[in-house]
């Protein structure tokens, strides 16, 4: 996704006044010192204006050998990412959970050391939950910066380009699109394939490169992942992402099976957090890094949480994989059920 400062801070978006609950799962080893961790407090008021300071609540609710923390941030945020591919992956995956991009860029000139304390700041002051092994590299990026926004200046994700790749494949040999996702990208009822449209340009172009890398594995996706460029994933991403497409007419569920599946998206249980705490009220997502599932397939919901389980999908190893496992195939029919008709005018029909 390239994408210039400019760009970046034209396209800030201001969301004040929500309160972002997220979380994540960690592991047993750094779990333990962090949930006993002082409650976080800033150690200076932070040169950033444009958003007063918080103090993020954190929580913890431990089994099975990891924890679940979930933090309580209230900051200006949007959906733009970092440009570079795979190599910004790791920051709009770990940065982008509370902020905007832009108040990192506003920082875009900062040394290498000062770029390490400022993700160690985040992490040990604000709780954001990644990893002190993956420090390394975020500021290895972080100091790279201007030049990769330098380089990645030129070119824009460009959509119309995208909506030919849906309609027409490419000459490199990926198949049309809308063969299976229908040129809008509201796929089909059988819910073989998912929804795309609407979800974010992050999230479908980091799911096209993990079918590539084969971190995700399919028998259909990973062959057509391969066959599309970096501009190809970019563009086709961007497009699906600006589609603003209904919702097909389902047969309307069984009413114990979505009140059960409501239980587990609003209130989750003792090991575990409720998925509305990372997937937004009703399961509408936190873009960019969090996915909706409100009007997602049930059958494809299923499918790609028992991937996650037989460990075909091996992206989210800290958060899904473990929510995934933890669910059995009960409360997975329940929990498709629920999403698939939570925006749905049959809704009411159902209850
Ligand atoms: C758990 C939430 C969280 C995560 C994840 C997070 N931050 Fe922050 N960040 C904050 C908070 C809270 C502030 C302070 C906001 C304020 O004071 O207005 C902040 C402020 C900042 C600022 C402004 C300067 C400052 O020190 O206040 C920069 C730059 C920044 N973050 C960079 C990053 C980077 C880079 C990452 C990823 C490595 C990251 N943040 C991840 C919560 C987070
Ligand atoms: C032959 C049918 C078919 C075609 C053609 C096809 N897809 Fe898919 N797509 C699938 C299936 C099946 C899945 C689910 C795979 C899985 O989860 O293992 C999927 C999943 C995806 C996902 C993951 C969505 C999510 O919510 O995680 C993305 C993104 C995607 N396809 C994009 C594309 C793009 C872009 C094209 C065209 C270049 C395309 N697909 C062409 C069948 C197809
Ligand atoms: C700790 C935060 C967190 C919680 C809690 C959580 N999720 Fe997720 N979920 C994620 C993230 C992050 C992704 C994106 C993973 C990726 O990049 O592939 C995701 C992706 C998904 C997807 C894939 C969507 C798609 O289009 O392929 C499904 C399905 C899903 N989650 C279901 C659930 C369900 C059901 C629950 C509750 C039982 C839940 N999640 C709870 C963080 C969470």
């Amino acid at each position: 996704m390239a994408i210039s400062a400019d760009a970046i801070d034209r396209r800030r978006r201001r969301r004040r006044g929500c309160v972002i609950l997220l979380a994540i799962a960690i592991r047993a080893a750094w779990a333990g010192q962090s949930a006993l961790a002082a409650p976080p407090t800033p150690a200076q008021p932070a040169p950033a204006a444009e958003a007063p300071p918080v103090a993020p609540a954190s929580t913890t609710i431990a089994g099975g050998g990891t924890t679940l923390r979930s933090v309580h941030i209230n900051l200006p945020r949007s959906d733009s990412t970092f440009p570079g591919g795979a190599e910004a992956d790791a920051i709009n995956n770990n940065c982008l959970i509370c902020h905007s991009a832009g108040m990192v860029l506003d920082q875009a000139s900062l040394s290498r050391a000062a770029w390490q304390g400022e993700v160690e700041k985040m992490r040990n002051d604000f709780k954001a939950p990644f990893a002190a092994g993956d420090v390394p590299a975020m500021v290895d990026y972080l100091v790279n910066l201007k030049s990769v926004l330098a380089q990645s200046a030129g070119r824009q994700p460009d959509a119309r380009h995208g909506a030919v790749i849906v309609a027409q494949g490419t000459t490199a040999g990926a198949p049309p699109c809308a063969q299976c996702h229908a040129f809008n990208g509201v796929s089909d009822a059988s819910g073989a394939f998912p929804r795309l449209a609407g979800q974010s340009a992050h999230y479908l172009a980091g799911q096209l490169r993990d079918f590539a890398s084969g971190v995700r594995a399919s028998a259909l996706m990973s062959p057509i992942a391969r066959a599309l460029s970096p501009d190809d994933v970019a563009d086709v991403a961007a497009y699906f992402a600006g589609v603003n497409a209904p919702l097909l007419p389902l047969k309307a569920p069984d009413a114990a099976l979505v009140k059960r599946g409501e239980e587990l998206a609003k209130a989750g249980g003792p090991e575990r957090l409720h998925c509305d705490n990372c997937h937004g009220p009703g399961g509408s997502g936190e873009p960019p890094v969090i996915p909706y599932l409100a009007g997602q397939y049930a059958h494809y919901v299923a499918f790609t949480l028992q991937m996650w389980q037989l460990g075909f999908r091996k992206n989210s190893p800290d958060a899904m994989e473990v929510i995934a496992k933890k669910l059995d195939d009960q409360e997975i029919a329940a929990v498709a059920a629920y999403y698939q008709q939570v925006n749905s005018p049959l809704k009411a029909a159902a209850k």
